[in-house]
């Protein structure tokens, strides 16, 4: 049975304030520079074009990261939301705008529409390795398929184009119920989501430390640390629902 043909689907929509409260700094907040760069200048294909190895030690940094970090307890609550969605029928969608695997950990299977770290992809071949093996900051990692020099990280950047867009879109606009959760609504096309949803005549509901930039006052607005919010708001979600 798809997701579409359930009388109540819950969506979420997952942003790095969920992953802070595991130690993943968010992008916007204090943590934003990098060695003096903003993390927009570093997160593009002209910046891996003009200075790989720059940008690979600001990935390699990243991706060593997700094998010292840990899910927390609102990773934990989406995992659970969605068991207990699924046991009563309802149906169950998880978006991610994180490229931590941090909810995978947890046990979900989101749709990453800004890539994974732990996935590399060769431009010139197209091959894609899941790979956590090699975290040297200074070494590129060969494509195992062309043998092409340096694979990059399987990240969306600034300037590409999200993955799965249709799917997320469709996904969204036909949720009953959608959670916005530690994200500052101003990336695109990701910030749309929840103006889509509250098109579709969903309940919307937003979790966050500071107001993002999109929200409204339909929204039920539940500020504060996404791993001490989630697990309340995940069970009243399902009751909600009647789940
Ligand atoms: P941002 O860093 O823009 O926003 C993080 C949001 O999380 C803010 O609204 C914070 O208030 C909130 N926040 C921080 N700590 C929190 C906590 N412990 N609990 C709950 N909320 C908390 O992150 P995103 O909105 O995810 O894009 O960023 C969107 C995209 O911009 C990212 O996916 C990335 C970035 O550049 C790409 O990589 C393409």
């Amino acid at each position: 049975m798809s997701n579409l043909d359930v009388e109540q689907r819950v969506v979420v929509l997952t942003g790095a304030g969920v992953s802070a409260d595991s130690g993943h700094p968010t992008f916007r907040g204090a943590g934003g520079l990098w060695e003096g760069r903003r993390v927009e200048e570093l997160a593009t294909p002209a910046a891996w074009a003009r200075e790989p190895a720059l940008v690979w030690r600001f990935y390699q940094e990243r991706r060593q990261r997700l094998v010292e970090t840990e899910p927390n307890p609102a990773h934990e609550a989406l995992y659970e939301l969605e068991q207990r969605l699924k046991a009563a029928g309802v149906g169950f969608c998880l978006i991610t705008q994180n490229v931590d695997n941090l909810h995978g950990r947890a046990g979900s299977a989101p749709i990453h529409i800004h890539g994974e770290l732990a996935v590399l992809r060769c431009e010139v071949c197209g091959e894609k390795v899941r790979d956590l093996e090699h975290l040297d900051p200074e070494a590129f990692v060969p494509c195992p398929e062309c043998g092409h020099a340096a694979m990059r990280p399987d990240v969306v950047w600034f300037g590409e184009m999200p993955y799965r867009v249709e799917d997320v879109f469709r996904q969204v606009g036909n949720a009953t119920h959608f959670l916005a959760a530690g994200t500052s609504g101003v990336v695109y096309p990701a910030a749309g989501l929840l103006q889509l949803a509250r098109d579709g005549g969903a309940k919307t509901y937003v979790n966050s430390l500071d107001e993002p930039e999109n929200l409204s006052r339909q929204d039920e607005f539940s500020p504060g640390r996404a791993a001490e919010i989630l697990p309340g708001l995940c069970a009243a979600i399902a009751e909600e629902v009647g789940a």
